[in-house]
């Protein structure tokens, strides 16, 4: 009789990551609904729905609900989540799994306390909630138990988490609105400035990726682009510039290593020195940015690393932590403020 294990989750504001212990990821999918405007009827969720963002007819609306790093719809957060929990955990349920699930730092206690009723609602039996750095952290394999210290930045689509961690706790941290969705905004209001071009976030992102970079490039590539003529209101295909994308993320790469210096400034001196040592470990897919952590180094003289598959660090974090839920009590918090009911 095939028996569930636990799981860990990784509620990003744009992808949510399932990990089955023993099994591994068994659930990557965008954190994306898709509902009817008028009915409010759910039509699709995951990648289905994020298919139909910025191509929806006008009856179908393709919504985020966890956008910006706080919860803008609950109820489409509950219905997204306990659909994907549904899909790993299927009707297989002889035994009630434990659950561990990182949540967005926006999200606030009440909120914490309603995704530990979906997840009972879905059949856990104990859902604990683990701190998002402290999750990157373990899913890099920082030896955070330690009494030096480590600092790790997990940069998402809407929110990055900045940390300084020592002998398992989180010393300094800050958590700022600087992530990818940041980022890909940039680009939108310099194109809107600078071509009279208009662009979705989903045509912003791919330029991102495709030619986006915070350090300035030796050779520039080009990416045609198509959007709408502010002036004419037509159709419009331009021509970018990987410089023209450096510039446009100049401002929002400069707030970012501000954030970093900040916490750096408020951490103690012998941990600090630490980290001007061992370097500053980044996770998030927002970290992925071409020649960000030359940009950080550049500025803050630190030496900097992005981890490998970034977007993972954070569920393979909760899963370390579900495969000795005893040796990581202390990271979980007192557990029984978490318990279920
Ligand atoms: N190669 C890349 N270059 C730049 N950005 C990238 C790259 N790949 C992914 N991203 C960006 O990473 C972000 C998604 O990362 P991730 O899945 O870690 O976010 P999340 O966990 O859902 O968000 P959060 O942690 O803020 O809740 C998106 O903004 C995406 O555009
Ligand atoms: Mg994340």
């Amino acid at each position: 009789m095939a028996q569930i294990s636990d799981i860990g989750v990784d509620l990003g504001t744009s992808n949510v990551l399932i990990y089955m212990k023993g099994k591994g990821i068994m659930l990557r999918e965008p954190a994306v609904v898709a509902i009817e405007r008028e009915s409010k009827k759910i039509l699709a969720v995951g990648s289905d729905a994020y298919r139909m963002i910025g191509r929806t007819p006008g009856n179908v609306l393709a919504v985020r609900p966890l956008r910006n790093g706080t919860v803008s719809d609950f109820e489409l957060t509950s219905t997204m989540l306990r659909y994907f929990v549904g899909n790993v955990v299927g009707r297989r349920m002889f035994s009630r799994p434990r659950a561990v699930v990182s949540v967005p730092s926006g999200v606030n206690e009440v909120e914490k306390r309603s995704i530990i009723s979906i997840m009972f609602d879905a059949g856990m039996r104990r859902t604990q909630l683990l701190d998002r750095p402290v999750a990157a952290a373990l899913g890099v394999g920082l030896q955070i138990n330690e009494g030096y210290g480590s600092m790790i930045i997990d940069m998402g689509a809407g929110v990055t988490d900045i940390a300084v961690m020592s002998m398992g706790e989180v010393v300094v941290s800050s958590c700022v609105p600087i992530g990818g969705d940041y980022f890909d905004d940039a680009i939108i209001r310099y194109l809107r400035r600078k071509h009279n071009l208009l662009i979705g976030e989903r045509t912003a992102e791919e330029i991102k990726i495709n030619i986006g970079c915070a350090v300035p490039q030796i050779g520039d590539i080009t990416m045609d682009v198509t959007g709408r003529n502010l002036i004419s209101g037509l159709p419009k295909t331009q021509s970018v510039t990987t410089s023209e994308i450096h510039e446009a993320l100049k401002e929002p790469v400069g707030e970012l290593i501000e954030a970093i210096q900040a916490v750096i400034e408020r951490t103690p001196p012998q941990l600090a020195s630490d980290i001007f040592d061992d370097g500053i470990v980044f996770t998030g897919g927002a970290a992925a940015l071409k020649g960000l952590t030359e940009a950080v180094y550049g500025a803050l003289h630190i030496p900097c690393g992005v981890a490998d598959d970034p977007q993972t660090s954070v569920v393979m974090g909760c899963g370390r932590a579900l495969e000795d839920l005893q040796g990581m009590k202390h990271l979980l918090g007192d557990g029984r403020k978490n318990w279920n009911r």
